[in-house]
């Protein structure tokens, strides 16, 4: 396989188990290069066991993941985020009275030790975000939406090719979660980045994504467009309700 197949991210038959518990069971699927992929399903279902093992976290009990043409399965986090594949990572209470600039600056470290480069490099990804005016100020100074962008900024910095979202618009307003569905389909369009977002408000999903993966107690139970989602029989009848209206952009799993 080469690195410039339609397929950056390829998942086979994927399992981790806790104890007796499938976290994740046989799960197998491709993102493509340059989409926006969606990850749903309700709490427990797996999304996050499944994505500390795309990032080497966890190590699956069973499974490939090929990765940009290259079998990443047993090489480490830090060599996978070397190779473009990222998430946001929280800041947390020890590094609170870092700058947005200093933070930012961590995640170019991962690709320089040039810290003019790294400076440079953070400068554009706090850009990228929409933050330069704010780049000096601490992440204690910041409001739950501001560090969101911060940390957004941070995995940029990175320069990833792939980037997983976790719940990333949790906490954020209405408001403030239509400005990050813009922000996010802009560095997409702009930057070429790919991708995976786990998210609750199905809103997000069904704008931004073009492929989605549902997850049921650790399995694949579909994948498809959001049209395809929204409409097929197992995930209306596994999830969404029959209530389940699209344009009213309900939550679910919650
Ligand atoms: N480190 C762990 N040790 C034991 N069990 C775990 C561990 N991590 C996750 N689990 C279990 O694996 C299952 C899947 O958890 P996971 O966090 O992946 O779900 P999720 O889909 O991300 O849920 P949520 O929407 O609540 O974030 C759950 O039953 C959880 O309790
Ligand atoms: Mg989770």
């Amino acid at each position: 396989m080469t690195a410039d197949t339609a397929d950056i991210l390829k998942v086979e038959g994927l399992t981790k188990t806790f104890g007796g518990l499938s976290a994740n069971e046989d799960v197998s699927f491709s993102a493509p290069r340059g989409a926006i992929c969606g990850l749903i399903g309700p709490n427990g279902a797996g999304k996050s066991t499944l994505f500390k093992a795309l990032l080497g976290v966890h190590k699956p009990d069973r499974g490939r993941i090929i990765f940009d043409g290259i079998d990443i399965t047993d090489i480490s986090q830090q060599k996978r985020c070397r190779l473009g594949l990222c998430c946001t990572f929280q800041i947390s209470e020890s590094f609170s009275e870092l700058s947005i600039l200093e933070a930012v600056m961590v995640g170019a470290y991962s690709r320089t030790s040039s810290r003019a480069k790294a400076r440079t490099d953070a400068l554009v990804a706090i850009g990228e975000v929409g933050l330069t005016d704010l780049a000096h100020l601490r992440y204690s100074e910041l409001n739950v939406f501001q560090r969101k962008k911060a940390e957004l900024a941070t995995a940029l910095a990175t320069n990833p090719k792939l980037l997983l979202l976790d719940e990333l618009f949790a906490g954020c307003s209405l408001h403030e979660i239509a400005e990050l569905i813009d922000l996010i389909g802009a560095l997409n369009q702009r930057l070429g980045t790919t991708f995976i977002i786990v998210e609750h408000v199905l809103h997000v999903i069904m704008s931004l994504c073009s492929k989605v993966i549902v997850l049921e107690s650790g399995r694949i139970l579909e994948i498809g467009t959001p049209a395809e989602i929204s409409t097929s029989p197992v995930v209306l009848a596994a999830y969404l309700g029959e209530d389940y209206d699209v344009d009213e952009h309900q939550k679910f799993g919650r």
